[in-house]
């Protein structure tokens, strides 16, 4: 297996600890080109099997070389495993402390699906020449590179890459049969939650005290047909959430996304049935629908390799589409949400929520509490390609679609129920019209990553193989003290 490290450097020093990471993997077998990001070609990346790029830190910011060729290179390091180290501070913190990632190297892995990150200690000569580093020189010069913290590290990368399955099907576990596959408690929490939602939906459907009227009663008991209506829609998504379900455990990304926005549909429907429905012994069963969907969402979630997402919405994703349409729906619904609030306040009208009219209160704090920020980091974290971004905007694309299916269903039934028109119901299916038209581009542009030539005589083009470490020498103005010298400096 061929690895490229690629550095930024100004005066030397990540130069020196790429070498370090080169010398580190070439001592565990692996093939490694060390290089200076600026002088790798971009038609070089392909060649190589995973990729370790260093950036030095310049007032919080990596070192232009290595930013550019993140950047430049996006599309092929979306498809490889990588791993970026940045350099460093000038005092022991790096060792005592992990130091994460700055913002802007945070969004570089995001954009590439980074698999790690370390923060080595950085190095600064007492005869630095320029301003400011002349003057931090005075008081911060010294060398914290410490090759056992390199070590460390690159024994993480080399365990990852050869306890992965042959580079080929690497990137199979996202989905995968195996190792990743779904435990028995997972398929039982899920299951349970499920069972649940159905038994509800059919006690509100069939069971005419499930809602009681409120005493004086009205000619038409409203909320009935309003939760008969969104459990008619429920018991579509119950079978909807098993095939997913189905679908995740035979390894599929789709069914795992699939299954895990169910799931969030069922946390708010029960936790709003059990908070703002009336006692009856269906009670009970909200409460214990509640709390399955919970971990069973947590489970689906945490069954996604995140950090892999990225490369498998590498295609055609309505990416910024997707974003919009999240951050346009939780602007609105949180206007109008505030603007009845705001307006309640203003007019003193506050008070216990009561009986039979208490359901606006408590929907808007569920709104405002879960869906507003849904889609708000969904919109955000999909806009920025942050891995986790892609998670929630599939979870937040299902939840509006059979949210907005509910809802639809909702108003009809109301509608039809005190024999009013059934367009009232038309501008609720905006929604799921628009986030099922959204969720089955978003969907089908998941694509497992072309696979990676396992061995170097699959590569076309590829140039010899050749075990150790090849130190591409620094160009003449920043070429610095020969390695060998340079190491020795490093503390031990
Ligand atoms: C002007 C200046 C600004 C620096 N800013 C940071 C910084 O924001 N964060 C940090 O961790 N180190 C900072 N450092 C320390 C350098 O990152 C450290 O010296 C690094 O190892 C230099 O790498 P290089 O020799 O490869 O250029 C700064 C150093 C200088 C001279």
């Amino acid at each position: 297996m061929r690895i490229l490290v690629a550095y930024g450097s100004k005066r030397g020093a990540t130069a020196g600890l790429a070498a370090r990471v080169g010398e580190a993997l070439a001592g565990r077998g692996f093939a490694v080109d060390v290089r200076a990001a600026a002088d790798v070609s971009d038609a070089d990346v392909p060649h190589y099997d995973a990729v370790v790029v260093g950036g030095a830190l310049y007032m919080n910011l990596w070192h232009r070389h290595a930013r550019g060729f993140v950047r430049r290179n996006a599309t092929a390091l979306r498809s490889r495993p990588v791993w970026f180290f940045s350099s460093g501070p000038l005092d022991g913190t790096a060792r005592t402390s992990v130091i994460p990632p700055t913002r802007g190297v945070q969004r570089l892995m995001g954009l590439v699906g980074a698999l790690g990150h370390v923060t080595f200690g950085g190095r600064l000569a007492g005869d630095a020449r320029g301003f400011p580093a002349s003057a931090m020189a005075r008081n911060r010069s010294g060398d914290w590179r410490d090759p056992a913290h390199v070590r460390d590290w690159v024994e993480e990368i080399a365990r990852w890459l050869n306890t992965r399955k042959p580079v080929g099907e690497r990137l199979d576990d996202v989905s995968p049969p195996g190792a990743r596959g779904l435990s028995l408690s997972s398929l039982a929490l899920t299951a349970g939650a499920l069972l649940g939602a159905v038994a509800a939906s059919a006690g509100i459907l069939l069971w005419e005290g499930a809602f009681p009227a409120p005493s004086p009663a009205p000619p038409v008991n409203t909320l009935l047909a309003e939760a008969r209506g969104w459990s008619l829609v429920t018991l579509l998504v119950a079978p909807a959430a098993a095939i997913a379900l189905a679908a995740a455990r035979r390894g599929s990304l789709r069914g795992r996304l699939v299954w895990a926005g169910s799931m969030a549909y069922l946390v708010y429907t029960y936790l709003e049935f059990a908070v703002s429905g009336p006692f009856t012994p269906l009670f009970l069963v909200y409460v214990f629908t509640l709390a399955l969907a919970v971990p069973a969402l947590v489970v689906a979630a945490a069954s996604v390799n995140v950090a892999a997402l990225p490369r498998w919405f590498a295609g055609r994703t309505p990416r910024r589409l997707t974003a919009a349409v999240a951050l346009l729906f939780a602007g609105g619904l949180a206007a109008a949400w505030l603007k009845r609030i705001v307006l309640r306040v203003a007019s003193a009208d506050f008070g216990w929520p009561d009986a039979y009219g208490s359901v606006g209160q408590v929907v808007h704090a569920l709104d405002l509490g879960l869906l507003v920020p849904l889609g708000i980091a969904a919109g955000i974290l999909l806009l920025q390609r942050r891995p986790a971004g892609y998670l929630i905007a599939a979870i937040w694309l299902v939840v509006a679609l059979e949210m907005g299916a509910a809802l639809t269903a909702m108003v009809a039934v109301s509608a039809v129920t005190t024999r009013q028109s059934l367009l009232a119901a038309a501008p609720f299916g905006v929604l799921p019209l628009v986030a099922g038209a959204l969720g089955v581009a978003y969907f089908r542009a998941v694509r497992a990553p072309p696979p990676l030539a396992s061995s170097p005589a699959e590569r076309p083009e590829a140039p010899d193989p050749q075990a150790g470490v090849d130190v591409v020498p620094l160009p003449e103005r920043r070429a610095q003290p020969a390695l060998a010298a340079d190491n020795g400096r490093m503390r031990g």
